[in-house]
């Protein structure tokens, strides 16, 4: 039988609550979808087991489903990205959740065991550990890892998932992938892609947490300073935007030639990574692609250059090239790694290369999460009303849905929308109307 829950430290709980009540304030969508839900009870009789960065946004979204009558597990999508206090008061509110902060890898996927061993019957994943643990589980592809997600799961059964939905760029990726070869065994909602999430979740939620992180750990100044951001996705771009507001010489380097003409007509220098690495102060990779930073980039370096990531995964800044160029590591304060190199320069790491914006700040702000957060609450019903007619694919989100969750914000901001007039409903379906 899994132990209730497994958290740092409980009596962090009061100041975790304090926080939650904080997010909850400031996420007026979710906060109206919990009072109907509390109505409807549409997960009455679901087991939902999540695994989310565990945050006070996070634990709003444990609540509402809750209030819908779900039973809801949490685990950590990252080893670092945990609010201690925030899992303490989960915790005390009775939720089966397992994180802390600086778990190690064996940690994290005993707890995405732990979270399966909920027999969950839907699963909400941010860059699809948990999904594609089960799924290894399922098809019987052993792993180093599925040894502790075995563990975690202490003896109970394969859970049988009827789907799940899925928050990052990087998680919908792979999860893709898995659809592509045949082997997804359930339907997924991408919310990561509907508008309404990443049109302002990604730029806005990011880029500016991105530059919070790096922020705090360091409190440098960033006007004046050359910021290179490698990738200009959706987040990568928010990442630039946001660095040009704040005066920096924003380099970007990107080789998708429609993304980088895109960065270039907006004012951004554009560069290869072996240029940018001559002439950067700061590097924010946010790609999702491995090895970005390398080696090569690394010894060009100038002395006293930060290095930090957006990315989901940890290993856009290649840290095994790091050390061994490297003469000695230390950890000089929270979050920052000094790398002293064999050229005798240095090189600073922040969040040991893992999500700056959740170790080094506090994530995306909660109003973006109220967006991104709605959408996954409102995808977990569709899916359930919906189970029988959809195939074992990736979804994206209805776009009802993702209209519906744009229109709450909007109402929640008191903000009037032009409607259109029968003539002009008529006007845009016509072909006829012409010069
Ligand atoms: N930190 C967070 O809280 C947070 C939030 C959202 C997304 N993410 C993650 O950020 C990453 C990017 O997400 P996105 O939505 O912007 O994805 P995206 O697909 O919109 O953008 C990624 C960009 O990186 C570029 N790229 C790929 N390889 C590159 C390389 N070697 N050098 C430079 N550029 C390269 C791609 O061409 C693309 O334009 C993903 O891992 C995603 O999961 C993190």
């Amino acid at each position: 039988m899994t132990e209730p829950f497994h958290v740092k430290d409980l009596s962090l709980a009061e100041k975790g609550a304090n926080r939650i009540m904080l997010a909850e304030s400031m996420m007026p969508v979710l906060s109206l979808l919990r009072r109907k839900y509390a109505d409807e009870k549409p997960f009455e009789g679901y087991r939902v087991s999540m695994c989310l960065h565990v945050t006070k946004e996070t634990a709003v979204l444990c609540r509402v489903l809750r209030e819908g009558g779900a039973k809801v597990a949490l685990c950590a999508s990252n080893p670092l990205s945990t609010q201690d206090d925030v899992a303490a008061a989960l915790a005390v509110e009775g939720f089966n959740v397992y994180a802390f902060r600086g778990m190690s890898t064996q940690d994290y996927y005993q707890a995405i065991g732990k979270a399966l061993s909920h027999e969950p019957h839907l699963l909400v994943d941010d860059g699809a550990d948990l999904i594609t643990s089960l799924h290894r589980l399922i098809h019987g592809f052993e792993d180093v890892y599925l040894e502790d997600v075995r563990r975690g799961m202490d003896g109970a059964d394969v859970p049988r998932v009827l789907g799940a939905t899925e928050e990052t760029t990087t998680g919908v990726t792979r999860l893709r992938a898995l659809d592509g070869e045949g082997l997804l065994a359930f339907p997924v909602i991408a919310v990561n892609d509907a508008l309404s999430k990443s049109l302002f979740d990604n730029p806005l939620g990011t880029g500016q947490s991105a530059l919070d992180g790096v922020l705090r750990a360091t409190n440098l100044l960033l006007a004046g300073k050359t910021v290179v951001v490698a990738g200009y996705g959706r987040v990568g771009a928010g990442i630039a935007e946001r660095a040009k507001g704040m005066g920096a010489r924003v380099v970007v380097v990107e080789p998708d030639p429609i993304k980088a003409l895109q960065a270039y007509m907006n004012g951004f220098t554009v560069t290869s990574m072996s240029k940018a690495s001559e002439i950067g102060d700061v590097f924010i990779t946010a790609t999702g692609n491995i090895d970005v930073i390398r080696g090569e980039h690394f010894e060009k370096m100038k002395d006293g250059v930060f290095l930090a990531n957006a990315g989901h995964m940890d290993v856009e800044i290649n840290k095994q090239d790091l050390k061994q160029l490297a003469v000695s590591v230390e950890t000089i304060r929270e979050n920052v790694t000094l790398y002293r190199l064999r050229n005798g320069r240095k090189l600073f790491l922040l969040a040991d290369g893992r999500l700056v914006n959740l170790v080094c700040a506090e994530g995306h702000p909660s109003e973006v999460m109220d967006l991104s957060f709605s959408l996954q609450a409102e995808s977990l019903r569709y899916l359930i009303k919906n189970v029988e007619k959809l195939g074992k694919h990736v979804y994206t989100v209805p776009r009802e849905i993702d209209e519906a969750v744009a229109a709450l914000k909007l109402a929640a901001f008191g903000v009037e929308l032009e409607r259109l007039t029968p003539r002009q409903q008529e006007y845009m379906r016509s072909w006829m109307a012409g010069t």
